[in-house]
């Protein structure tokens, strides 16, 4: 139900376990369904009402006064308590599942991982300082975050975003699909049918559930994914291994990698831009430009939350993590005018875009930054 793709990896839940998750995740589907559509109601015939009776006639004229309104009445408090409740559920429901499994896991691990016909590659750095924000801050409450490693073995963070990942995006994000990375392959054997990438590179791959498609859809390809996380890497290379695929799992920084200079033929992103710093987005697209081969192309793909798409409701609403699911960086992603930084990093004009990506799972569309670097 949960989880549509099964491997050796991924952490099993019992019976009693598997009951909470569908718990959360049947919460997690009513909040949304049922109960945020009626903060925009609220907001219509209470919130700004009462705002425009106490400011002489006006409407709320920025974010953070309609924020405060907003915060004051008790539907937008009850569902902003809810929603972070279903959060911290989800974690804990996952991560009982999560830490029974890992001694298994952490065996499976190197079983895979030792054997001699190890598909693709793993290269961690012992000196490497995973930004500084990642090792203090949870992002979306995933306990001990994203860089978080305890020995030379560990696995727990990427076997966190993985089985937390397939919950949250309830049931829809990380499984046998994966409609990010599915959506983008589908674009490129729309757009491109004679686009036969070489080397391709997937930054802020996480567990790894965007880079393997890749790996399946281009089977010439050789396939790269970086991440700031030994953990995670570690995971995600023994999950990559588990499924048959073949991929070069590196702990290296978006913004600075140590590739050489135009060595592959496609860059991708899933979900990275709305987790990372404005200064960071910037590295990581003028990184972006000095990998790419001529020809070559990118697509960083992340959630369409831009908010000169949307009224000062929905920039609020959507903003909702920024202050209970601990995204930092939601709304400066959300305000960022990523083809303009393209263009500062060498992009032509007629070469950097945004493309509206559908969903392959769900209704809905994705947004993707595609650049080209000249032939
Ligand atoms: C939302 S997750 C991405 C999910 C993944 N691409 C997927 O589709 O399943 C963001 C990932 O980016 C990584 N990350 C954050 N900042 C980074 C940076 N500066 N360089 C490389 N990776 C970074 C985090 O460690 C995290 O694993």
């Amino acid at each position: 139900m949960v989880h549509d793709l099964q491997h050796r990896m991924l952490a099993r839940p019992d019976a009693e376990e598997a009951g909470r998750q569908r718990y959360v995740l049947a919460m997690k589907r009513y909040l949304t369904g049922r109960i945020r559509p009626g903060n925009e109601a609220v907001y219509d015939h209470e919130v700004r009402p009462a705002f425009s009776r106490a400011h002489a006639g006006r409407e709320p004229a920025t974010r953070a006064e309609l924020r405060e309104a907003l915060l004051a009445n008790p539907h937008y408090q009850a569902w902003c308590s809810l929603n972070r409740t279903s959060q911290e559920m989800m974690w804990q429901a996952v991560g009982e599942t999560v830490l029974r499994e890992a001694p298994r896991m952490r065996e499976q691990a190197q079983h895979l991982c030792a054997q001699r016909e190890v598909l693709g590659g793993l290269r961690l750095d012992p000196d490497f300082e995973p930004p500084e924000v990642l090792q203090r801050v949870n992002i979306h409450l995933q306990p001990g975050g994203y860089a978080r490693t305890l020995d030379a073995e560990d696995i727990l963070a990427g076997a966190f975003y993985e089985s937390g990942g397939n919950l949250y995006s309830m049931g829809r994000g990380m499984g046998a699909k994966d409609s990010k990375a599915g959506a983008v392959i589908a674009w490129l054997a729309e757009h491109h049918p004679d686009f036969r990438p070489r080397r391709i590179l997937d930054m802020g791959c996480s567990a790894g559930a965007s880079s393997v498609p890749y790996a399946q859809a281009f089977p010439d390809a050789e396939v790269h994914a970086l991440d700031i996380g030994a953990a995670m890497l570690r995971y995600a290379h023994a999950r990559a291994e588990s499924l048959g695929a073949r991929v070069f799992f590196h702990q290296l920084d978006a913004a600075a990698t140590d590739f050489d200079d135009e060595s592959f033929d496609l860059i991708v992103s899933h979900n990275l831009f709305h987790e990372i710093s404005d200064e960071t987005r910037r590295g990581m697209l003028a990184e972006t430009w000095r990998l790419l081969a001529p020809g070559g192309m990118c697509l960083h793909q992340d959630v369409a939350i831009q908010n000169r798409t949307r009224s000062l409701f929905e920039q609020v609403e959507r903003s909702w993590d920024v202050e209970f699911n601990n995204e930092p960086f939601w709304e400066c992603y959300a305000d960022a005018d990523i083809v303009s930084e393209m263009q500062a990093a060498g992009f032509p004009a007629e070469d950097a875009r945004e493309l509206p990506l559908p969903k392959i799972s769900g209704p809905g569309h994705w947004y993707v930054a595609f650049g080209r670097k000249p032939a």
